[in-house]
């Protein structure tokens, strides 16, 4: 049995990695210890983010591992449990050996770093968005601004570097009851908190203040207005003390008369020393969302459709399959997926363990394009643009439903989750992490359709099937992985 004593920290542990992997240290042979005040090197290149090579085992002094699991360990280095040092090296060791299965949420280690690095991306959020500083008492003392926070994980440093990047040169402290970040208008420095919090906390209102309510009015994107939503993204538990709340209400009366967003920032802009660029993008007016889809005239499909086909589904479904658009029996119906490919796809689901009623299904776009052929109405294709202005009626779901796992049926869907082109072949068979869920990308039925022969059609059949499968999967953990995991 080997001690390992480190500071407790990604790159000590890093470096400690190096020399054990480079002696053949098995996990189960290493104590992992955390010093508070270890003189280690603090940068030490380990890892080499290239492509993860097939190959078994690499040489011990160099790992190469995936971006996407180098993402994984920093995030999951960041959670706060004892065990998490040995539990890294573990999944590194594993990797190291050419165990790729680690990295795959199927793994149950690897599901395990998920859950850690997802529990983690929450807690940076929170941070970003419930941090609030106060401006110190009396004025010219350093720093000039102090906040106090109490995160869930170790995520105080990259929050620090966030606010650093946006407070331009007013020095700032940063409070939790384990560190304190301090910025002095140029440099970073952390330290380990002892009896700092109760001396520097400050509940008096101030200019700061302004400052906070300025900022809040400028991030404030009236154009994704969602009551429900906004209410359910600022958890009650922040509410208290946030000193913008009484804003809210004037905020969103605001966005209903149709506020322009760039207005929004002329609070900030009027205060001193302080400026927040604003994009061209969002000086252009908020386009209101009409009340309903049925009367959505954000693009010109409903011209030539029957009507908007919503989604149907449970409310609180824990899967959400998103497709292209209605289809001609779907614009008639008024239901999704209720032609070919919705039987097809209902084909999948069932052969994937899962029932149709279970999940909520839905489209990109919610109006039928089609051009005539004949007496026939042919689908065409919906373009960027009616993708993005549809997109408010997706988000509107996203936001009510809640899924775990998000299922994108073809390209146009994954476009619309993602907000940008995708490409399908890219996402493919690899779940990825969206807006606190997981999405997962696969073929949309009518492709299935279209092959020519039936052992191409069987094959992309049983792709949808095996990402349905995928999709279960991921919905049981994270209802096991309950409030660590995505909020339930
Ligand atoms: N194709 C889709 O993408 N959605 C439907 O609802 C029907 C066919």
């Amino acid at each position: 049995m080997r001690s390992l004593a480190i500071e407790d920290n990604f790159a000590a542990w890093r470096a400690a990695s190096l020399g054990a992997l480079g002696e053949g240290l098995a996990p189960e042979m290493i104590e992992w210890r955390v010093m508070q005040h270890a003189a280690l090197p603090q940068e030490q290149a380990l890892f080499d983010y290239g492509e993860a090579s097939e190959n078994a085992a690499a040489p011990a002094s160099t790992v190469h591992v995936s971006k996407e699991l180098a993402a994984l360990l920093q995030d999951a280095a960041l959670y706060r449990a004892a065990e998490r040092w040995a539990f890294l090296y573990k999944v590194l060791w594993r990797w190291q050996h050419g165990d790729r299965a680690v990295a795959s949420p199927a793994d149950a280690d690897g599901a395990q770093l998920y859950r850690m690095a997802k529990s983690v991306r929450r807690a940076k959020h929170d941070m970003i968005a419930y941090v609030r500083f106060r401006k110190q008492t009396p004025a010219a003392q350093t720093p000039e601004y102090l906040a106090w926070y109490e995160p869930d994980h170790d995520v105080l440093e990259w929050a620090a570097e966030h606010f650093a990047e946006r407070m331009g040169r007013t020095s700032w402290m940063i409070a939790t009851p384990r560190a304190a970040a301090f910025w002095d208008g140029q440099q970073l420095h952390l330290e380990q908190r002892h009896a700092l919090a109760g001396e520097h906390r400050s509940d008096t209102p101030d200019e700061a203040e302004a400052l906070w309510l300025a900022y809040y009015r400028s991030t404030f994107n009236p154009a994704r207005l969602n009551e429900a939503a906004l209410e359910q993204h600022m958890p009650v538990r922040f509410w208290k003390g946030l000193p913008e709340g009484h804003l809210i209400p004037a905020m969103i009366s605001d966005a209903k008369s149709g506020a322009r967003r760039v207005a929004q920032a002329s609070g900030v802009g009027m205060l001193d020393g302080k400026s927040i660029p604003v994009e061209a993008e969002s000086a252009q007016p908020a386009r209101e969302p009409p009340s309903s889809l049925d009367r959505c005239r954000r693009c010109d499909l409903w011209r030539n459709a029957t009507q908007a086909v919503g989604g149907s589904g449970p409310g609180d479904a824990r899967i959400m399959l998103i497709g292209e658009q209605p289809g001609d029996q779907e614009d008639l119906a008024g239901l999704p997926f209720v032609g070919p490919a919705g039987q097809l796809l209902t084909l999948a689901i069932t052969r994937a363990g899962l029932s149709r009623d279970e999940v909520y299904l839905t489209n990109a776009v919610k109006h039928f394009k089609w051009e005539p052929r004949g007496k026939r109405r042919l689908h065409k294709t919906a373009g960027q643009r009616e993708i993005e202005a549809c997109s408010v009626w997706l988000e509107r779901e996203l936001e009510t439903v809640r899924p775990a796992v998000i299922v994108t049926l073809g390209a146009t869907a994954l476009t619309a989750l993602l907000h940008k082109k995708a490409s399908l072949r890219d996402h493919l068979g690899a779940p990825f992490d969206v807006a606190g869920a997981w999405g997962i990308a696969t073929y949309h039925p009518s492709f299935a359709l279209r092959q020519q022969d039936d052992k191409a059609r069987d094959t992309i059949l049983a792709a949808i099937s095996q990402a349905l499968v995928r999709a279960r999967e991921l919905a049981a953990q994270d209802r096991q992985a309950g409030p660590s995991g995505k909020s339930n």
